[in-house]
């Protein structure tokens, strides 16, 4: 590959931080190297970041054939199986994509709304008020649980127990330092039960025979009456009438659980870290929720009126998006935005450094929450949730379920920073998450069902 045609980047030793620290690590080097840099990580080609808006929009309406984002999600495949809808490319993404969407359109989120207030309720009423506690660790335990209920449609019985124990010890394994390494094939090694990889062989092992009784039991007494994806991917058809294969399901289940789960937690805490530092911003927040609700518990008919909640979260991605960048592998020579391109090369527009261009968002550094009251942002220029063919499946459900969830906390409890505590970005799983967990004290709880 013609490196020398490629634009200049960070040496090895510097490229570290962006594991350490990426948010840091991307200021730097577009501090350096302007709106095109690229970074080399020894065995893999070469990412070439952009944060040209022109680039973005290219790379979002260019051809799917030529702009792989399969093969280089491949990464975050450990144990997700060969047939996850997130490592295919092309017509076959497409195919298997389309029969994904109607279970996340929009219009399907109120059925979802009081498993997702409930998940916040249960995890908020073991708060205690007066003492510190890490919040990030409480989000997830909310988005795993709205996943397992509303994305599995499992309950609490004896399968969606053991379900949700050793998916816990999957996850918490993928995310820790050890599971980064998985993400190079040298490092799965199933050395017996008590290597790393082989553990994570075993509790897949586990979950596969429940998920696959779970699926013949529900296609053989039907899903009449259920809401939850995995009810919908069972009764999905392809164009030739053939239902998706178990082993395709499962490999999207799994995908969805990783995919969603410690995204919408990164993020919501962001949130919060965001509200405890801008009070003005918080009070307002409530005294929105406080008016739509007017007394009366929340539910799927609030939602769509908590357009300064949404700004809010809106104002967090675009200041702390949790996946800063994606990539697309060129199939061939492309030119983006003026610029040739090598094949091989993975073309990786970055949604944090777009996101803070003075020219597309003045002040870039201050949370100010009123620029999403103020009309409709370009996807090219606001994009949190990537784009075009590959945009984010679950933005709609995240959007939703972090709505309900900021609004449940704002009514049921009073937080603020504890003390001392500075925030930078580091990894968990696929997503970056204020360090530390995110501390918090919780100072005051309100009277049900709200203030
Ligand atoms: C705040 C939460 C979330 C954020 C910030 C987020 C962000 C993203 C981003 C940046 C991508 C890559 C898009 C691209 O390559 O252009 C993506 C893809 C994806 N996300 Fe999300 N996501 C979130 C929540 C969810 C949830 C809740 C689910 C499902 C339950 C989900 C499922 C997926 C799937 C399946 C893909 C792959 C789409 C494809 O390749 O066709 N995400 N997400």
């Amino acid at each position: 590959m013609p490196s020398a045609a490629l634009p200049p980047g960070p040496g090895l030793f510097a490229t570290f931080d962006f594991v350490r620290n990426p948010f840091r690590f991307l200021d730097g080097c577009a501090r350096r190297y302007g709106d095109w840099f690229t970074v080399r990580v020894p065995n893999v080609s070469p990412f070439v970041f952009t944060s040209d808006p022109t680039a973005v929009r290219e790379v979002f309406l260019g051809d799917p054939d030529a702009l792989h984002a399969g093969e280089a999600n491949r990464p975050l495949g450990a144990f997700m199986g060969e047939r996850s809808s997130l490592f295919l490319d092309g017509a076959e993404h497409l195919r298997q994509r389309r029969l994904l969407l109607p279970a996340f359109h929009g219009e399907r989120m109120s059925s979802h709304a009081d498993t997702m207030r409930n998940s916040a309720d249960n995890a908020i009423a073991t708060w205690p008020v007066g003492q510190q506690f890490a919040i990030h660790p409480q989000m997830r335990t909310i988005t795993f649980e709205t996943i397992i209920r509303a994305v599995f449609g499992f309950d609490d019985d004896a399968s969606g127990s053991e379900l949700r124990a050793l998916m816990r010890q999957l996850f918490a394994l993928y995310s820790s330092k050890l599971g980064t390494l998985f993400s190079l094939p040298a490092m799965r090694i199933d050395a017996g039960a008590w290597s790393p990889w082989g553990r994570a062989v075993r509790l897949t092992r586990r979950i596969d025979a429940i998920l696959y009784a779970e699926f013949a039991r529900r296609r053989k007494e039907g899903v009449e009456g259920r809401a939850d994806v995995l009810s919908m991917l069972l009764l999905a058809r392809y164009e030739n009438e053939l239902p998706l294969p178990d082993n395709v399901i499962r490999d999207e289940m799994y995908t969805l659980m990783l995919a969603g789960h410690e995204t919408t937690a990164a993020t919501m805490a962001w949130v919060v870290k965001r509200l405890i530092t801008h009070p003005d911003v918080m009070d307002r927040a409530r005294a929105e929720i406080v008016s739509v609700l007017d007394g009366k518990q929340l539910d799927a008919s609030h939602v769509g009126k908590l357009k300064y909640v949404e700004a809010v979260i809106n104002e967090t991605m675009r200041l702390d998006p949790v996946i800063p960048n994606f990539g697309r592998t060129l199939t061939r020579p492309l030119k983006i935005a003026g610029r040739d391109l090598p094949a091989g090369v993975t073309i990786a527009p970055c949604i944090y450094l777009v996101h803070r261009r003075p020219e597309l968002w003045p002040n870039p550094e201050q949370f100010n929450p009123d620029r999403f009251l103020e009309g409709r942002q370009s996807p090219y220029t606001f994009f949190p949730f990537g784009g075009g063919p590959r945009r984010c499946l679950g933005a709609a459900f995240a959007s939703y379920q972090m709505k309900i969830v900021i609004a449940e906390i704002l009514s049921r409890v009073e937080l603020k920073r504890a003390p001392g505590y500075v925030a930078s970005a580091t990894r968990r799983g696929i997503a970056f998450a204020p360090s530390g967990g995110m501390p918090v004290i919780a100072i005051a709880r309100f009277k049900e069902p709200n203030p």
